[in-house]
Parts: structure tokens; sequence; C-alpha cells
């Protein structure tokens, strides 16, 4: 969407100034005088569990739940409109780093944002063809009625406006392995994630493509590197916006290109720099119920075919006084099928993000992981991770030490003034506390 088309519009306000500093009570009050959740969403997340028999329902051997803490990334605008949007990670400084980025971005335009459309793959694997290029010929030849037979077996997403609308082939040979033609079965999933409805398409139309090329089909699988179904964010920094801690903005934002040129040309620095991206965007995935893996998978390879080796999924430039920032990602995210409706607080986080469907929670993860992105890159071209790293980490070595509630702020502060943030010292300022 253009800047020109933004829009206001009467979302809750993604800026909830102070949130951070509220006691958890305090936050699901907030929530609800601004209309966020209600009190029984309020209730849920009081409890920190699930229904007993939910996850007997998604999984096999279900013994419990592992409980990840759920926060909210805050002051998101993507294409003019207002996001708080539900996180689900472990790693201390990611929801705060995320909603610092997303608040200077807000104050210059917000991020814009596009999704190319849930656009996949499944893949049929054809060897032992006696004329691989006649079999080739014949499959593409057959193209319509494959795609007719393949929507016979999802005949509701073509009601719906999806289901298949191609067929690629291509033939793979290294000269080492047995020739194989693969057949590409294209599908658009809309808001599903869809690798189910892929799935059985492709096992649906394997025997047809056996008559067809006379091979043996093996592998019917989707593939995971979804590299049609891509969102973009991108946002524009005046250097007057960037200023902190004693850099300029310009100086900051020459740090933020330089550590990107980094990552360009590097392997072992494009890894570290996507892994942070996806700290953002995993976390998103799995507080929406996606297939987190599923993402992972597809956007480290996409950052590999995009570059001719692995490199960054996001890049920053100087340009006329400004940063300027770029991420595109494959986003194979649903907002109907799968965990979403049988758990409950996947539910709320979805009630939360409040998104329509998949396209715009594409949408919302390419800003997350581009903002996730910039905090990270901002801090280690300036003052280093650790800083900020550690004073956050401090809560978590406090509560291991055995600080309550009430001792909690006081050990942090004394633990991030002395700079030692290990349990041992958080356990003698405890010590001294009490005494
Ligand atoms: C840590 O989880 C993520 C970072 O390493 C990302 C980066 O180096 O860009 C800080």
């Amino acid at each position: 969407m253009l800047a020109a088309q933004k829009m206001t519009n009467a979302r809750p306000s993604s800026r909830i100034p102070g949130f951070y500093k509220m006691s958890m009570e305090e936050r699901l009050q907030v929530l609800q005088d601004e209309g966020v959740i209600d009190s029984a969403d309020a209730e849920l997340l009081r409890q920190t569990g699930i229904p007993v028999d939910i996850p007997n329902q998604m999984i096999e051997n279900a013994i419990g739940v592992m409980a990840l803490p759920l926060g909210l990334g805050l002051n998101f605008d993507v294409n003019g409109r207002e996001y708080i949007v539900p996180m689900a990670v472990e790693e201390p400084s990611v929801i705060a780093a995320v909603s610092h980025v997303a608040k200077i971005v807000r104050g210059c335009g917000g991020f814009d944002a596009e999704y190319s459309g849930s656009k996949m793959v499944g893949q049929i694997q054809v060897v032992g063809c006696d004329d691989f290029e006649a079999a080739q010929i014949a499959v593409l030849e057959a193209k319509p009625e494959l795609v007719a037979r393949a929507n016979e077996f999802e005949p509701g997403m073509v009601e719906r406006g999806g289901g298949a609308y191609d067929v690629t082939v291509r033939l793979l040979d290294n000269g080492q392995f047995r020739k194989m033609l693969v057949v590409h079965l294209h599908v658009d999933t809309c808001d599903a994630m869809g690798a189910n409805m892929i799935n059985t398409m492709a096992e649906g139309i394997a025997h047809r493509i056996e008559e067809l090329t006379g091979g043996t089909v093996f592998l019917r699988i989707l593939s995971n590197l979804s590299d049609e179904r891509v969102a973009r964010a991108t946002c524009r920094i005046p250097f007057d916006k960037l200023g902190w801690r004693g850099f300029t903005g310009q100086e900051v934002a020459e740090g933020i290109e330089l550590a990107s040129q980094f990552a360009q040309v590097d392997p072992y620095r494009a890894t570290t720099h996507n892994k942070g991206i996806m700290n953002g965007i995993s976390s998103v995935c799995i507080a929406t119920g996606n297939d987190w893996r599923a993402i992972e998978a597809g956007a480290h390879a996409f950052a590999a075919q995009k570059w001719g080796q692995y490199g960054p999924l996001a890049t920053w430039r100087v340009e006329d006084g400004c940063l300027v920032g770029e991420i595109e990602v494959p986003v194979a995210v649903g907002t109907v099928g799968g965990p979403i409706k049988l758990h409950p607080t996947v539910q709320l986080a979805h009630k939360i993000l409040d998104i329509s469907g998949a396209a715009e929670l594409a949408e919302v993860m390419a800003a997350v992981g581009l903002a996730q992105n910039m905090a990270a890159l901002k801090a280690l071209a300036t003052e280093g991770i650790q800083r900020g790293h550690m004073s956050l980490h401090a809560r978590a070595v406090a509560a291991t030490a055995g600080a309550t509630d009430a001792e909690l702020d006081f050990v942090v502060e004394r633990l991030n003034a002395c700079g030692e943030v290990k349990v041992e010292r958080a356990a003698e300022i405890l010590a001294e506390l009490r005494s």
C-alpha cells in the first residue's frame, strides 16, 4: 500500500506509554480499558494454562503444555493502521527492542508493507521415465486437466477463490544421481497456510502424473521455499530521529548501513543478522499458531536463493539524509485452520492483532522483522548489544536467585548498577536486602 493511501482508523492505539513499567495485572487492565481484550480474555491470560483436553487434541502422546511468555510488541503503524503485536518468546530484550524501533518508525510515517499473495508449490518427484523430454511435454500439455483434477480434492478452497492454478516442470540431472522430473503444482492457499491442502492435491494427481510420464512417482509434498509467497516492508527514518546515547543520527545511520553491508558480503554475519530478524517473525508466528519451522526454513533458503549465496533478508542504506530499510521474506502463514481453531490463547492473539487475513498478517510480520533487525543493528553499531541485553536479562537473573516480586526491582537496579549480572551477585544483593 502506498503512503498516500494511508488512512486513519478507529483501532486501539498501539502506543501505550509506560506499558513496560506496569505490573501484569495493570497491563491487563489497560488492555481492557482500551478495548483490546475483555474481562474473559484477561481471565484466560491470568490462568497460565489452557484447558487440559486441548494439547491432547493437538498432538500425540500429550502430557501437558510447555508455556512460553506471551508479550506485546507495541507502537506498530503498518500501512497506516495500528497494530498491537502478540509475540511468544523466551529471549529477553526481543520485545523491548522491537517496540523501541516501532516507536521511532511511527514518528516518520510508519512501515509500508505489501504481500505477493499466498502462492505455494507442491512437488511431485518422478524417476524412471524412458524419455524425460517427452514426459515433460506430456505433463505440460495436460496442465488444464491436472489443475482441474487437483482442485477436485479441495472444492472449498476453489470456492474461496484459491486452489491450484498452474503446473510447471523441472528436469533435474546432476550427472551423479538418477535423472528426475519434478512437477510443480502451483496453488493459491488464500488465508490458509495450506500445507495439508497442497499435500492432498500432490498425492491426488500423482497417479495421473505416472500415466502421463511413464515414470514412477516418489515424493509428493509441498516446498517450504515459498518464494512466491513473499512479504515486503520498508521504512524511512530521517537522521534527526536516530541520535542515541551520544551518537549523532548520521553516525547511527551510517553504522547500520555498514552492518547491513557486512551481512551482504559475509554468510557468517548474514546468519546472525537473519537470526535477529527471525527473533521477531518467529515470535509472532508462534503466538498466532503458525508453523515457525516452515517459516524459518523458507526464510533461510530464500536468503540464499536471492543473493546466490546466503545473504541478509533485510538491508539498510543511507539516502538523502535518511536511513532506509527494506525487508523481503517468505511468510507462509495462515489465519484459518491449524491450531487457530483449537488453541484459546492463539485465538486471543488473533483478536489482539486484529487482522483480516493472511496477507495482513504477513505484512505485519515483515514489519516486525525489519524493526527487530534495526534494533539489533542500532545497538551493535553503537554501544554494543550487551548493555541493553544484560539490563533486561537482570530480571531473569534476580528471579533465579529467588527475588520475590517486591524485591525484584531493587535487585535488578543494583545488578545493573554494578554491571555484574550474575546469579551469585544477585544472591548477595538479596541477602544484604533481607538482612
Ligand atoms: C540475538 O538474539 C540477535 C542478534 O545477534 C542479531 C544480530 O546480531 O543482528 C543481536
